[in-house]
């Protein structure tokens, strides 16, 4: 019987067509252009109500096989009922030979029903989007610093999102298959878990993404978007650290492959107005993947662009090759290194970056002085954050005269030790909170100006 539901949305055409032909002949009819007799307009909407119950019945029985659900389905279904009957009251009312203003009356109803049901029907076989009304799109959130992003908010459920919630979520689910919640998720489809937490060879969901892709069983099917390798190395850490629905990424175990997948996560929107206003050259993908097999990880800062964004989350060893540097140095406006040895090499490598605006050394081991970056003129903003930056060091970063910001937050450095100058913002994360006697803090207007005072 279920097979038959698979001619649903084949023979849903059927009655579109020949509605449409009898709506039209009833309009010319009622304006006198063409004559047409009684016996044609029977046999249309008579053939048109047939079709309209066949739909209907495999409609049904196509909906029983679980691989649809929600809003969208029931709407669908309502207005088909509505499309259905009216068709039937068609033919009828040709038969019994009803007055034109009850059949005016059923042909718009119809009509109305008919366009509904259509494309609605359209947005379950196509994904909501087809002929988007207002149906939203799902929106990346935007990850600045991927260690401090949710796991599973921030980096599992755009990946499910954006390449499997088209077929498994509240519109469709095929395979009877949600993949839009933690529950939906463990739940499974209808041939049961597709997940085995801590083992994602063991995992269905895994088995399914990683098949070839020609394979009927390979998710997403193809001649859709597939799952970047990054994407798939994401899911493949979640499963086996455990499917965590809560927490950061930082709380979680990653090898030096998952640290280098998360780093593309990065979509730190950076403005043109942020940008060197100079001409130039793209850097070509031959050198891009040597940076890539010397440790870095490198894009444009948006589309076409020749300014690159270049992280870096292992100290720099053998294969770091200056000359290779030398051709992007000047291409570099951002730079962040993440947990890295800042040793001579990395240094001077980044004195040759003289279009650098943007530099971020978090949590990085200075084992090196760090004065010869007084020569990047172009720096703007720099981030020390947990980097334990001597004091000397500090005094000549901070001299460099196009700097705007500094983070120095866990650096050790305080504010007292931080030569002034008032075009620099200097923000060492030591805030100071004013604390009252009580435990219940009733905050007056003048309470919160002078401690706003205070801390001034
Ligand atoms: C274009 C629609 C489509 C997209 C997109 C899609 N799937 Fe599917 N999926 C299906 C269909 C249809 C089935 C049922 C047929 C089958 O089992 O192959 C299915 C079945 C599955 C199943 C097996 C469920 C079960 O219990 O049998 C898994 C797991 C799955 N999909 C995972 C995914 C993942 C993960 C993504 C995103 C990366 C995805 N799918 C994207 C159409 C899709």
């Amino acid at each position: 019987m279920e097979i038959l539901g698979k001619f649903h949305p084949l023979l849903v055409h059927l009655p579109i067509g020949f509605f449409t032909l009898g709506l039209l002949l009833h309009v010319l009819k009622s304006r006198k252009l063409v004559e047409v007799n009684d016996p044609l307009m029977r046999w249309v909407t008579g053939t048109n109500a047939l079709v309209a119950a066949l739909s209907a019945i495999t409609g049904y029985l196509l909906s029983q096989d679980g691989d649809y659900a929600g809003d969208l389905v029931l709407y669908h279904r309502n207005a088909a009922i509505v499309f259905t009957v009216m068709s039937v009251a068609l033919f009828l009312s040709y038969i019994r030979k009803r007055n034109w203003l009850v059949q005016n009356a059923f042909w718009v109803l119809g009509l109305v029903a008919m366009i509904f049901a259509g494309h609605l029907g359209g947005s379950l076989t196509h994904g909501e989007d087809f002929l988007s009304f207002g149906a939203e799109e799902y929106a990346r959130p935007l990850i600045v610093d991927p260690q401090q992003a949710l796991v599973y908010d921030e980096v599992i459920v755009p990946v499910f999102a954006e390449k499997c919630w088209k077929c498994h979520s509240s519109s469709a689910k095929k395979g009877g298959l949600r993949l839009d919640s933690p529950e939906n998720i463990l739940k499974g489809g209808k041939n049961g878990k597709i997940l085995t937490a801590h083992d994602a060879g063991n995992s269905e969901l895994m088995r399914r993404l990683l098949l070839e892709k020609s394979h009927e069983e390979h998710m997403p099917p193809s001649g859709k978007t597939q799952l970047t390798a990054e994407e798939i190395t994401l899911i493949k850490w979640w499963i086996d650290q455990g499917v965590p629905t809560k927490g950061k990424v930082l709380d979680i175990a990653q090898s030096e492959e998952v640290k280098l997948a998360l780093a593309t996560l990065v979509n730190r929107p950076i403005t043109k107005v942020d940008l060197p206003d100079i001409k130039i050259p793209v850097v070509d993908d031959q050198t891009l993947k040597q940076l890539t097999d010397m440790g870095f990880v490198a894009a444009p800062v948006e589309m076409g662009s020749a300014f690159l964004s270049v992280s870096l989350y292992k100290s720099l060893g053998e294969s770091f090759d200056q000359a290779v540097w030398n051709k992007v140095a000047p291409n570099v406006v951002w730079f962040r290194a993440v947990g890295t040895d800042i040793d001579e090499k990395l240094v001077s490598a980044l004195k040759s970056c003289t279009n650098l605006y943007q530099l971020e050394l978090r949590n990085c081991n200075i084992l090196s002085s760090l004065t010869p970056l007084e020569n990047l003129k172009s720096l703007k903003q720099l981030n020390l954050q947990g980097t334990k930056v001597s004091k000397e060091d500090l005094k000549v970063l901070i001299s460099i005269p196009s700097l705007k910001q500094v983070y120095l937050f866990e650096s050790g450095i305080q504010m007292a030790d931080i030569p002034q100058r008032s075009d620099l913002l200097i923000d060492t994360g030591a805030y100071l909170i004013p604390t009252y006697p009580s435990d219940t803090i009733l905050l007056t207007r003048e309470d919160l100006v002078k401690s706003l005072e205070s801390l001034q």
